[in-house]
């Protein structure tokens, strides 16, 4: 194990990393989706690399470049997230991180053909997504599995909620609702929160963020 690599715990490790939006088509030119810009994920992608680990990266559609040295595997849907991503961690993974803005809801059927409109009001039938995190972090060979949380109230206590019902080693909470920050900016400002600890970090580039992120990560993985 070098220095560089060996200070920040994830030599050697196998990560899985799921960034960006997802798009869930409603006819053959329309899709829903959200802002999410991958950054975050993208940043922790590097930061994991720069930290010795092998990454894989499950992307939504995002206009970022792919980073060097880093399995950049696309995906447009929620469902295609869910198998791409199982089938990463079937590959081997010891860290699993779920920073991506999946859609919460498909479009219960894709028209074949492009909608006309008609009348004045159109209701669309969604149905739910699968939880790509949940699912992970559900298996009996779960890998060490870190969740974030987009809030836009009650930022601690829905964050520890969803680490508990989902099952997490850790969580990243963002508060979406801050000017300037999170959702499609550079800057962001997150809590992480873990079983007995939690640490603020920023307001900060994606990219610091990113590599402290790694390095708090790194420490409770060596410590399990
Ligand atoms: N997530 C996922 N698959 C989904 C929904 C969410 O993998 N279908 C992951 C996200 O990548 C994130 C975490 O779950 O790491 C929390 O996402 P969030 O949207 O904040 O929470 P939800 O569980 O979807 O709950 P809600 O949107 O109702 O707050
Ligand atoms: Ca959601």
């Amino acid at each position: 194990m070098d220095k560089q690599h060996g200070d920040k715990g994830l030599a050697g490790k196998r990560v899985v990393i799921t960034a960006g939006p997802t798009r869930e088509p409603i006819d053959p030119v329309r899709y829903i989706s959200n802002h999410s810009s991958g950054k975050m994920g993208y940043a922790l992608a590097v930061a994991a690399r720069d930290a010795g680990a092998k990454v894989v990266l499950v992307s939504g559609p995002v206009n970022l470049e792919s980073p060097a040295g880093v399995d950049v595997r696309a995906v447009i849907t929620a469902e295609d997230m869910l198998k791409a991503a199982s089938l990463a961690v079937d590959e081997g993974c010891d860290l699993f991180v779920a920073t991506a803005a999946v859609a919460d809801y498909r479009p219960e059927n894709c028209a074949s053909d492009k909608i006309k409109k008609s009348s004045e009001t159109m209701a669309l039938p969604l149905t739910r997504n699968p939880d790509t995190l949940a699912t992970i972090a559900g298996r009996s060979d779960a890998p060490f599995t870190v969740g974030f949380a987009a809030e836009t109230s009650d930022v601690a206590h829905y964050a520890k909620d969803k680490m508990q019902r989902k099952n997490l080693r850790m969580i990243v909470a963002n508060d979406v609702s801050a000017p300037g920050l999170g959702f499609n900016s550079d800057d962001n400002a997150v809590t992480v929160f873990w079983s007995g600890g939690q640490e603020t970090i920023g307001p900060d580039t994606k990219k610091r963020i990113a590599s402290r992120l790694i390095e708090l990560i790194g420490e409770r993985l060596k410590q399990e």
